[in-house]
């Protein structure tokens, strides 16, 4: 239901309290169709999209998993995660159902009253596992992004089970379960090409030893060229893997400061290297900068799943590497502090690898 707030007395009213410590978020302010974008939310110039900077004859490979048996195949993952950081695999045997459902769990939960959402955020939350919130870093941000999310970090399905939202716990736990394959397909893959031969425990550990899944809820903006979805970033996993439904807005940056669009296609999955890998790979694979625009008519959902490092690991350039003579570029962080550190300040396009830097 939509809140009653008198629009015309905006200077007297709190819009940062109305979004981010009522539990509006900017769905809640979205749907009260404001005539134009409050200024919270206004970002630089050189942080929103130029489209003179957009290319489309480009565009990041589409790769086909049911032949993972060829080694072509497998060549031409370890060739996205170079050049791109970033490709779209179809074919990954995530049922579509799956893929579905959780896109429409994410549109139930979002659905909520804001009463009933505030209930997981920092400040009301039961646990630190599950948390709604909007915008990156509120707190430490100059301007707001234009973005809900509910992130809930995977401890075991009995603290999921009585611990995550039921409108969307079910259809979450799934889609993370049944992903777990393609990510274990994709991490043997990216290995053999570092000279690492199995993914044992310890690797395990350091590659995929937690997981995170986020709901993001992109709301109906007033003005979308004047801000953004979710600011220039590169994320902190492993890997990421990436559901998004059709409405698009996701860019990624390629060559010469150019942005290339991430087409939605049906059923695919959009995956990405994180910082965790770029750092374990001593630089070989590539975390990319991307970023969302907001849109002016359709609401859009996405549900990433950030593969890490188990928080108490150790990084760094792998010892596969450094035997080979390698010299390292990084330094050992311990991965908590690494995530610590990007979640401190605002979205800054690659800084936070600056961090783990010799
Ligand atoms: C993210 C992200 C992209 C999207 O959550 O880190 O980059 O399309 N999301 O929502
Ligand atoms: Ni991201």
């Amino acid at each position: 239901m939509a809140p009653t707030v008198v629009v015309s007395a905006t200077n007297s009213w709190d819009i940062t309290d109305f979004v981010v410590n009522q539990g509006h978020g900017v769905k809640g302010l979205s749907e009260m169709k404001l005539p134009s974008l409050p200024k919270h939310f206004i970002q630089p110039p050189e942080e929103r999209i130029d489209a003179s900077k957009v290319v489309c004859e480009e565009c990041i490979p589409v790769i086909d998993m049911a032949g993972l048996d060829d080694p072509k195949v497998a060549e031409l993952i370890c060739d996205a995660a170079e050049k791109w950081g970033f490709f779209q695999v179809v074919n990954h045997g995530v049922p579509i159902g799956v893929l579905e459902d959780v896109k429409e769990a994410t549109h139930r939960f979002f659905a909520l009253p804001g009463e009933e959402k505030k209930k997981y955020s920092k400040e009301n939350s039961n646990s630190n596992s599950v948390r709604f919130g909007t915008s990156f870093t509120p707190q430490a941000e100059k301007s707001l992004e234009w973005k809900d999310y509910l992130s809930l970090f995977y401890v075991s399905e009995d603290e999921a089970s009585a611990l995550w939202p039921s409108v969307c716990k079910d259809q979450a736990l799934e889609y993370m379960k049944r992903s777990e394959l393609v990510i274990r397909q994709l991490l043997d893959v990216l290995m053999r090409r570092l000279n690492v031969k199995e993914i044992d425990e310890k690797k395990e550990s350091l590659l995929m030893g937690s997981m995170r899944i986020n709901l993001n809820y992109y709301p109906i903006c007033p003005n979308p060229e004047l801000t953004v979805g979710v600011g220039r970033h590169s994320d902190v996993s492993t890997l990421t893997v990436l559901l998004q439904d059709d409405i698009g807005g996701l860019y990624v940056k390629g060559v010469h400061d150019t942005w290339v669009h991430v087409p939605p296609i049906r059923g695919s999955l959009v995956i990405n290297i994180g910082d965790a890998l770029q750092i374990m790979s001593n630089g070989r694979y590539k975390s990319v900068e991307h970023r969302v625009i907001a849109n002016g008519s359709s609401n859009r959902v996405s549900v990433p799943i950030f593969v890490n490092p188990r928080p108490s690991e150790v990084i760094g350039p792998l010892p596969e590497l450094l035997e080979g003579g390698e010299e390292p570029l990084y330094k050992q962080v311990l991965y908590s502090d690494y995530v610590k550190h990007f979640f401190r300040k605002a979205h800054d396009g690659k800084n936070t690898v600056e961090f783990a830097k010799i």
